[in-house]
């Protein structure tokens, strides 16, 4: 039984040891410009699903969800977050396929993520990612308004819809348009296929 653990324990020294080797003679692949596997994706969006559900305060939004307030999440976002998530006018972002993992297009996809989950994420970003962690660059409430835009994407009001369709000439996706459940697979899948779509 000693041998077993030492030989284990061993086993795991010698892969930390060649990780290190390999990173240090730069065998381990580190360009963002290529699609990530399935399995990765799978791996990575199951960590964050679960620490966020470890760590993130169930909080509820302190802001009234009035369409002055969701008015300014919807710019607040436009300004910081259309060029890696999409924009209002539901095209794929400039950078898109630039990061891995590829940002999810929620703006094409909505999620249907509650307000304090997105609120976590965006307040504190997510490590090895592209998503950067908000907290410095904007402010609680600026925060709670962007979270409230995209958790509530497909039931604004139709001051709000309005406000959308002049700004980007294309209307927002209502409930009626198809749903995707807490699915983040699905939706780098769905990137997948509009990559592939793209380059026709
Ligand atoms: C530089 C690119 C970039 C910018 C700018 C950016 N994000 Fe992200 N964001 C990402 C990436 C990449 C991920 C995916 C992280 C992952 O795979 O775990 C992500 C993930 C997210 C998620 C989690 C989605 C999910 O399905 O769990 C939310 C919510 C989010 N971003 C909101 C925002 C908001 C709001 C802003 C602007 C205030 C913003 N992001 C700005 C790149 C970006």
């Amino acid at each position: 039984m000693r041998n077993l653990i030492l030989g284990a324990v061993l086993a795991l020294l010698l892969v930390a040891i060649g990780t290190v080797i390999a990173a240090n003679l730069g065998m381990l692949p580190t360009t963002a410009n290529s699609d990530s596997p399935r399995w990765e994706r799978r791996f990575a969006m199951g960590a964050l699903d679960a620490a966020v559900e470890r760590h993130a305060p169930r909080v509820s939004n302190p802001l009234p969800k009035t369409d002055e307030n969701m008015i300014d999440g919807m710019k607040l976002y436009t300004m910081n977050c259309a060029v890696c998530h999409g924009g209002l006018d539901q095209k794929p972002a400039t950078l898109a396929h630039s990061l891995y993992p590829p940002a999810p297009q929620v703006i094409m996809h909505p999620m249907d993520d509650p307000e304090w989950r997105t609120f976590y994420v965006i307040r504190t970003g997510a490590r090895y990612t592209g998503m950067p962690a908000w907290d410095k660059a904007l402010s609680e409430q600026e925060i709670w308004k962007v979270s409230a835009f995209l958790s509530n994407l497909n039931k604004l009001s139709p001051g709000v819809q309005d406000y959308w369709k002049k700004a980007s000439g294309v209307a927002p996706p209502t409930a009626s348009d198809e749903q995707h459940d807490h699915a983040h697979h699905d939706d780098a899948d769905h990137q997948h296929a509009d990559h592939e779509h793209d380059e026709h």
